[in-house]
């Protein structure tokens, strides 16, 4: 096997697991989710996770979050809704949701997996 081979094994095994672990109502399936999640993210999240405030791990690094992605989503979701480290309960905006929280969840991961995907295409065209 060639080390690209392997790479792409890595990355696709946490990614399939996590598609598993999206359980029917968790939906990341329409665009009015997403746009959701979007929203709650730039209110709530955007302000620590654009720009890594507080070591917050930034949604424009796959290597920051491909260790965290790999616990799987329960266990962020729990990291989001109960606070971790420098992170406060929901961002610290105790008003929303927990399905909203999980809404902006899937935002952050859905670009994270987003910008790894590009990645790839960048390295196997050469660029
Ligand atoms: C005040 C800054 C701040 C805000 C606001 C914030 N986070 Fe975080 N977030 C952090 C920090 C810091 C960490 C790293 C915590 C650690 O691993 O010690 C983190 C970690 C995470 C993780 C990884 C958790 C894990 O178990 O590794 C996720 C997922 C996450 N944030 C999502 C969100 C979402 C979704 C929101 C909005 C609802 C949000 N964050 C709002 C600072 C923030």
């Amino acid at each position: 096997m060639n080390s690209v081979f392997i790479r792409i094994l890595l990355v696709l095994s946490p990614l399939v697991l996590w598609i598993f672990s999206l359980g029917p109502s968790d939906g990341i399936a329409t665009a009015a989710d997403k746009n959701i999640g979007r929203d709650i993210f730039l209110q709530n999240c955007a302000a620590c996770h654009l720009h890594g405030v507080a070591q917050a791990p930034r949604v424009g690094n796959f290597a920051e979050w491909e260790p965290r992605l790999a616990a799987g989503r329960s266990n962020l979701l729990n990291s989001v809704l109960r606070g971790k480290g420098g992170m406060p309960p929901k961002g610290g905006n105790a008003s929303i949701s927990d399905a909203q929280a999980a809404a902006a969840l899937d935002y952050v991961v859905a670009q994270v997996l987003a910008l790894d995907r590009d990645a790839q295409v960048a390295s196997r065209s050469g660029m």
